[in-house]
């Protein structure tokens, strides 16, 4: 079954990535802060935030999902960023917020969204998610959702938890 984007949440909607969503989702990947635990660990330049959104258009044509820009249906801001992305380590769920909006529980609702995508109309049996092992705050979101540990491995050369979710049967 194909999946109908865009994923309504109560405070925010998940849709595809648009080649105008750049100014906004540099915002997001060029403050520090935000990215201490994404990625490399640092703030991106605009020529990368501008290759991040077109590789996640680029994953959305291939996979009929991807890394979706979150808005908060109030205002139609764009506020982060939350999907599936294929890698080799399976179909691995993340997100990304601004600081303006942390601590309201908007991960979790997106990650929810992203969960029931998956396990629903995208068919898949398991996902897969990697936090910073410095990052609690993201583990605490998988872990309500329902994700268990499953041991450390390296990325972006410094120890990240893994965390798995099976489909329910
Ligand atoms: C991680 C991030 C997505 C969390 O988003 P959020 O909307 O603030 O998260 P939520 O409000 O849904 O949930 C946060 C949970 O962590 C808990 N929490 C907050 N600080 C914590 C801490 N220091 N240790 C453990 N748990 C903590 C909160 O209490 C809440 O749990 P609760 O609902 O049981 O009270 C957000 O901080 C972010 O975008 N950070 C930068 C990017 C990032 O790290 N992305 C994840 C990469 S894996």
């Amino acid at each position: 079954m194909a999946l109908e984007l865009p994923l309504y949440g109560d405070r925010i909607l998940l849709r595809p990535f648009d080649g105008a969503d750049i100014p906004a989702a540099h915002r997001l990947y060029g403050d520090a802060e935000v990215m201490r635990y994404v990625g490399t660990g640092l703030p991106v330049t605009p020529a990368v935030t501008a290759q991040m959104v077109a590789d996640y258009r680029r994953h959305q044509r291939e996979h009929g999902f991807a890394f979706w820009a979150m808005l908060d249906r109030a205002s139609g801001d764009l506020i982060g960023d939350a999907g599936l992305e294929r890698t080799g380590q399976g179909t691995e769920l993340g997100y990304t917020l601004g600081k303006a909006w942390w601590g309201r529980g908007l991960a979790t609702e997106a990650a929810l969204l992203c969960v029931d995508a998956a396990f629903g109309p995208l068919g898949l049996s398991r996902l897969v998610a990697l936090v910073d092992a410095e990052n609690p705050v993201s583990v605490r979101v998988l872990t309500k959702l329902g994700f268990t540990a499953d041991g450390i491995v390296p990325a972006y050369g410094r120890p990240h938890r893994r965390l798995l979710l099976e489909q329910p049967r």
